[in-house]
């Protein structure tokens, strides 16, 4: 006998509450099994495994970000909250249960709805969306476009395509999951276009998009005024934080050489998304985000080469500044080496004897002017309220730091890599970050980072380790 309980808030989720008679067993035994319960599937959202790709060549019929009354420049900064709270390890409050020390958000037995509940949600789990369905799309386009061989060949098995194929089916379950909060206007999947040629391109392209689709919701999961929509979204992104591991791992680098993943605005995250869509359907939900200029690192380091910050421009664009291996003769691919501590193709972890980036290295950049038309039917145009950027800063961790840009003409400048720990023992600039140019070196944290968007003139992802 078997009850099957649907309840109506949860059952938009997807969510199946059962409870299963249990058997009565004379003995223990270890091959038991029971009648398979049927089980409700809720649907996934409607999709294709693979869309058409390339860059939109049509006219928009609407562009602009979505936009309403404005109210100011920017955000005035205001003093911090009183907080009373003693914090000495005793309890100052009764407690409402057994074992229930007194507080929280949402602790009160209020049944969640799972629903957003501010603009600032909406726009923030829309974002979310988008990212959801390019990730769903990369993945199996990777699959697509590449055969096996080519992906033996870059040390890529049967298991190791497994994973990728595995890693798209759980987009479909995210971008479901998002769609069904949402509601009918959630956006829905577009058609997108990837600067990448081989494996090894794509295999970079795919960890540095989850680096920033992962950073993107860090940036607003806890500023949600749906804590109970930041609950699903939470149990969506750690699984993202894994893939972002894996394809470092199938990149043949350190898997996690930070203590701490970074968080970024929305914006930031929409303006490294927005370039890859090609285009979306007629009535698509629009985004209120704003799309910086791009801005392109010159010597990016490659993670292909055994000497990776040896590179002058080798990428395959600006935003997320993408490695090439056009230019990486044999004797300096560190794929071709079984020399620990060259050797970077496919492992659980890797050694690198010449690190990627160090302190007091030169970073040179340049970037474009404002004005360009980008993202899905180049129907949102790059903005900036920044006039010229006078400074690089590091986006990691739990830090930024500013650094001046030097030799400012021309679109160009060059700066230098700084030297900065969270805590002792944790170098913070490592991994994947994120390099914006600003004209204020504005003190922000974690938690206000955003702050400093008005003075954001554009920004890239940095491969430092
Ligand atoms: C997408 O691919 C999966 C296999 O990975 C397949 O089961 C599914 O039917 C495909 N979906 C569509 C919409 O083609
Ligand atoms: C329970 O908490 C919610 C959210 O924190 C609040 O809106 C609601 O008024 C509270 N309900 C009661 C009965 O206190
Ligand atoms: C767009 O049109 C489709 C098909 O008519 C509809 O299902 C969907 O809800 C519409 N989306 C929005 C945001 O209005
Ligand atoms: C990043 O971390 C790895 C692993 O600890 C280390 O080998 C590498 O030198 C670090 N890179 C930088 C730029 O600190
Ligand atoms: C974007 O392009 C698609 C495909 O050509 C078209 O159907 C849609 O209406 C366009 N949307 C906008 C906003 O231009
Ligand atoms: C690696 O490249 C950097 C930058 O070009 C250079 O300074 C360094 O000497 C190189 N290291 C080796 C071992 O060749
Ligand atoms: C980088 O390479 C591209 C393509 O080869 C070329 O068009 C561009 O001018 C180069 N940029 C710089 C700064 O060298
Ligand atoms: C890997 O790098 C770490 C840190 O530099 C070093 O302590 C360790 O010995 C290296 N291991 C191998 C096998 O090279
Ligand atoms: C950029 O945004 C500002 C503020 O919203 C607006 O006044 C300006 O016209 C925009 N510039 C461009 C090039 O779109
Ligand atoms: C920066 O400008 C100074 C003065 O014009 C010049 O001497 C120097 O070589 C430049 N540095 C770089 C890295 O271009
Ligand atoms: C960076 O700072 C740390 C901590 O002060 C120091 O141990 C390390 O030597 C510095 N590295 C460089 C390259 O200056
Ligand atoms: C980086 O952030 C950590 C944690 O907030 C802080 O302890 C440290 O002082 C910061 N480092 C710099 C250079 O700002």
């Amino acid at each position: 006998m078997v009850a099957l309980k649907v309840s109506t808030g949860a059952a938009l989720l997807g969510f199946v509450a059962r409870s299963l008679a249990v058997p009565v067993v004379s003995e223990a035994t270890t091959t038991f099994s029971a009648e398979a319960t049927p089980a409700v599937v809720p649907p996934d959202v409607p999709h294709t495994n693979v869309t058409s790709h390339g860059p939109y060549t049509g006219t928009p019929t609407t562009t602009g970000a979505l936009l309403t009354d404005v109210l100011a420049a920017s955000i005035a900064p205001l003093p911090p909250k009183p907080n009373p709270y003693p914090s000495d390890g005793e309890l100052h409050a009764p407690e409402p249960a057994p074992y229930t020390p007194a507080g929280g958000t949402d602790t009160n037995g209020t049944i969640p709805d799972y629903k957003v509940k501010s603009d600032f949600d909406y726009e923030s789990i829309a974002l979310g969306l988008y990212q959801e369905w390019i990730e769903l799309d990369l993945f199996h386009w990777g699959l697509a476009t590449f055969s096996p061989e080519e992906f033996e060949e870059a040390g890529l098995t049967a298991e190791d395509r497994y994973l990728i194929e595995f890693m798209a089916d759980q987009e479909v379950g995210h971008a479901t999951l998002l769609s069904n909060i949402l509601g009918p206007s959630a956006p829905v999947q577009c058609t997108y276009n990837y600067p990448v040629t081989n494996i090894r391109e794509f295999i970079d392209f795919c960890q540095k998009l989850t680096r920033f689709g992962e950073s993107g919701v860090y940036g607003f999961l806890n500023h949600l005024d749906a804590h109970d929509v930041g609950q699903l979204l939470l149990q969506s992104i750690t699984t993202e934080a894994r893939q972002q591991m894996i394809f470092r791992q199938f990149e043949g680098l350190f898997p996690m050489p930070v203590w701490f993943e970074v968080g970024i605005p929305q914006s930031w995250a929409w303006t490294l998304l927005a370039p890859y869509i090609s285009s979306c359907p007629a009535n698509q939900t629009r985004l209120a985000w704003q799309n910086y200029p791009a801005v392109y690192i010159l010597n990016q380091p490659n993670p292909a080469r055994i000497n990776g910050s040896s590179a002058w421009n080798e990428t395959t664009g600006p935003y997320t500044n993408t490695l090439s291996t056009a230019d990486i003769k044999p004797e300096e691919d560190c794929s071709a080496s079984k020399e620990v501590g060259v050797n970077c193709s496919p492992a659980i972890t890797r050694n690198r004897s010449e690190p990627l980036s160090y302190p007091g290295r030169q970073v040179f950049l340049q970037w474009d002017e404002p004005g360009k038309p980008i993202g899905p039917n180049n129907s949102y145009i790059t903005n900036t309220t920044v006039a010229q950027p006078t400074f690089a800063a590091w986006v990691t961790q739990l830090n930024v730091t500013y650094t001046p840009l030097q030799n400012v003409s021309d679109n160009t400048a060059y700066t230098i890599q700084p030297n900065v720990s969270t805590f002792a023992g944790d170098p913070g600039i490592n991994g994947t970050m994120f390099l914006v140019l600003t004209d204020l070196d504005l003190y922000v944290t974690p938690y206000n980072i955003s702050m400093l968007n008005p003075h954001v003139y554009g920004l890239a992802l940095y491969q430092s380790g």
